[in-house]
């Protein structure tokens, strides 16, 4: 098999500049196509895939400016690159073809260094761009497959785990009288084993529905949101007489269930972290040009820096239940809500005087750079989700 560096479409109307591009281009293991005009031009990009597009922009009949629009109705610069051949250099035609979604221009006749670099700085462009999305999607599919997984795994694991704890729970019913303490304590250590095996798979089926569960964004008043998920620990914050207050908070596209359930798990953690004392607890908000900044800040135990990034992994805590209860998921589905909103969450914190949480949500879904195809992107497989 002979490797060659790229297919090229010539398109000229003038058969010995062809000729001489097809030569060179050639002795540089170019695959070259020519074309003499437009229509036959179209005709191949239809038909079969090139690299790149070497494109005269004067030619009888339809010119190299219409031919180029043709081709942005179907391919993007990154899809097929097209380079402007442009007699003379005019300013105008170069800003023409620039502004129709030529990729780059060569003045005619080509410097033929110049014009070789040119081309293998696009065709690069392209390659990386199509490697970029072929990791891109490999990634997805690849998630899409873990999740799938945990989902299935926790989602199955929950019904013979039932059956255990009602089995030893009946045995402790029914024959509690016949059993000795120690029987009685190996009972009580399994069911609470199992109790806190069903609590895990409970979190981890809860961490795959991030990605499963989530409803299109709309606009909601964050400050409702918090107030949801104040409520949902009303019983916690009576019980430690936490303190929370508030900035003035905005309003955001989002799925509201998860962030409620951001800030419930964030300020659940601000109460539950704290040696003596009353918890307090302040959300923040801070605007910035493109997405609003979140902190959540508490003045309790702290983190110590080196622990800054594990805790946000799966299952990861820094104290043992005896200490303070928990399945160490809480952040990992904090850390994955933020991101499937397209955001980043971070924490700041000096142990002994308290944890800043800060999590920052876009503004609005991210605008679709302008699509060469004409048509605005579509619905929800792209942008935020
Ligand atoms: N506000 C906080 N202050 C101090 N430590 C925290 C705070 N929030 C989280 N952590 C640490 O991060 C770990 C992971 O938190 P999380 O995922 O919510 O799990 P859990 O709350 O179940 O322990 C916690 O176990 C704790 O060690
Ligand atoms: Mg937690």
């Amino acid at each position: 098999m002979t490797r060659h560096a790229g297919s090229i479409l010539v398109v000229d109307d003038d058969e010995i500049d062809r000729e001489i591009l097809e030569k060179r281009l050639s002795l540089h293991s170019f695959e070259v196509v020519e074309a003499v005009d437009g229509p036959e031009a179209l005709g191949l990009v239809a038909s079969r895939p090139f690299d790149l597009v070497l494109l005269d922009i004067m030619m009888p009949g339809m010119s190299g400016l219409e031919v180029l629009a043709e081709i942005r109705k179907t391919h993007t610069p990154l899809d097929l690159p097209v380079i402007v051949l442009i007699a003379g250099g005019e300013a105008t035609d170069i800003v023409a073809a620039l502004e129709l979604g030529a990729s780059d221009y060569i003045v005619k006749p080509p410097e033929f260094a110049v014009a070789l670099a040119r081309i293998r700085t696009q065709i690069s462009a392209k390659r990386a761009e199509e490697w970029r999305l072929r990791a891109r999607d490999e990634l997805a599919r690849s998630n899409r497959e873990l999740e799938q997984f945990a989902y299935v795994a926790s989602h199955d694991l929950q019904e013979p785990l039932r059956m255990v704890i009602s089995y030893l729970q009946l045995l402790e019913r029914r024959y509690a009288g016949q059993l000795d303490s120690s029987a009685r304590d190996f009972i009580g250590f399994a069911v609470d084993g199992a109790a806190r095996m069903q609590q895990l798979i409970r979190d981890l089926l809860e961490f795959s529905r991030v990605g499963t569960r989530q409803q299109p964004p709309v606009a909601t008043d964050s400050g409702q949101l918090l107030d949801a998920a104040l409520a949902n620990l009303a019983v916690t914050v009576r019980e430690k007489e936490a303190v929370v207050t508030r900035d003035r908070l905005p309003t955001i596209r989002v799925d509201p269930l998860q962030i409620t359930q951001l800030f419930q798990n964030l300020i659940g953690n601000a109460i539950k972290f704290q040696k003596a004392g009353k918890p307090e607890v302040h959300v923040g908000v801070t605007e910035r040009a493109r997405e609003f900044e979140f902190a959540v800040r508490d003045n309790g135990i702290g983190i110590d820096p080196s622990h800054f990034d594990r805790v946000f992994a799966i299952f990861q805590r820094l104290h043992t239940r005896a200490e303070y209860p928990g399945t160490g998921m809480g952040l990992s589905i904090c850390k994955k809500i933020v991101e499937r909103h397209g955001g980043r969450i971070w924490v700041e914190s000096e142990p002994g005087v308290g944890s800043c949480f800060r999590f920052t949500l876009p503004k609005a879904e991210p605008v679709e750079e302008e699509s060469w195809l004409g048509e605005p992107a579509e619905g929800p497989t792209r942008g935020l989700y």
